[in-house]
């Protein structure tokens, strides 16, 4: 594994090491993968708390997961998945050295929401081992995980990820490499969607997620999980469906730029469609 501090490599680490698999976690450094290990702690000992696991499983779990302070450590593993920043740079440069250190039958993945994987395959020396596993927040509870083939992923690599998917307890979605894959194409432009309809005053914000949760059986409103999912990334992932796929219908809702540039990025920033400094 590949970068673990934030939500997703530990979330992902987690994952495995739960459904018994020994996992290395690599970071910008050690202390920063150890920080991500921390975190999967305080995650297990919420759930201890909550009585979902017991304390002798907290301990089993993490047992498994081990820092290391670069990915040269990783050179035996299997399978890799990288969750870095997205940056197109970084994901090359780290398959890149990946490519070259670990051994030929080496599955490389990358957890990227919206950088081809034919680009990333096509960076290495074994494109056909390269593939995409898309994964969900919080990693641990959400059952989907998309499994995206390059161009030139081949078949065995696919049915091996499938597989490690299904052996993490997800259920895995095939899905080709273009923009979006199949979750972020259909659910931001619906998002991005609820930005105009509150730009052009069809409805006020709290009314808008009411009809889509009433009407629609939404579990949350559109404009509340923009909020949580952050409306940066929100509109990173209209431009790249845009440029990408050069469609108007993909256009970012100018209300939604705006937001972003007044630094109103939802939850995180306290501040989205809605206010959480109360
Ligand atoms: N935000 C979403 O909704 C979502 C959903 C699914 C997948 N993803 C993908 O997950 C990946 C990670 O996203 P994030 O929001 O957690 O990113 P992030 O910027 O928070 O960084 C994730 C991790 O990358 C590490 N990192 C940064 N630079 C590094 C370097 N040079 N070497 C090694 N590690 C480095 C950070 O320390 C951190 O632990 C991205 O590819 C993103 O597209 C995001």
């Amino acid at each position: 594994m590949s970068s673990a501090q934030d939500r997703w490599g530990g979330g992902i680490a987690q994952a495995a090491a739960t459904a018994g698999i020994g996992v290395l976690i690599s970071d910008r450094d050690l202390s920063t993968a150890q920080a991500g290990i921390e975190q999967i702690n305080r995650r297990l000992a919420g759930q201890v708390k909550r009585e979902k696991i017991t304390a002798s499983q907290q301990q089993d779990t993490l047992s498994r997961i081990q820092p290391v302070a670069d990915i040269n450590a990783m050179a035996d593993c299997p399978l890799i998945i990288e969750a870095a920043t997205e940056n197109m740079a970084l994901k090359l440069q780290i398959f890149q050295q990946l490519d070259q250190l670990c051994h030929k039958d080496t599955i490389l993945a990358s957890n990227t929401s919206s950088i081809s994987i034919t680009t990333i395959g096509a960076a290495t020396r074994r494109p056909e081992q390269v593939i995409g596993m898309h994964f969900f927040n919080p990693v641990p509870a959400m059952a989907l995980v998309e499994v995206i083939s390059g161009l030139a992923t081949a078949d065995d690599t696919f049915a091996a990820t499938r597989a490690f998917a299904e052996q993490l307890g997800k259920t895995p979605v095939a899905c080709q490499d273009k923009a979006g894959f199949v979750v972020n194409r259909i659910l931001i432009p619906m998002l991005n969607e609820a930005c105009f309809v509150l730009d052009e005053g069809i409805a006020c914000a709290e009314d808008i997620d009411n009809a889509m949760q009433l009407g629609c059986a939404h579990p949350m409103g559109p404009l509340t999980l923009a909020d949580f999912i952050g409306l940066d990334t929100c509109l990173a992932v209209m431009e790249v469906l845009h440029n990408e796929l050069g469609e108007d219908k993909y256009r970012p809702a100018p209300l939604l730029r705006q937001y972003v540039a007044a630094g109103w990025t939802g939850r995180k920033s306290g501040r989205g469609f809605f206010d959480y400094n109360a």
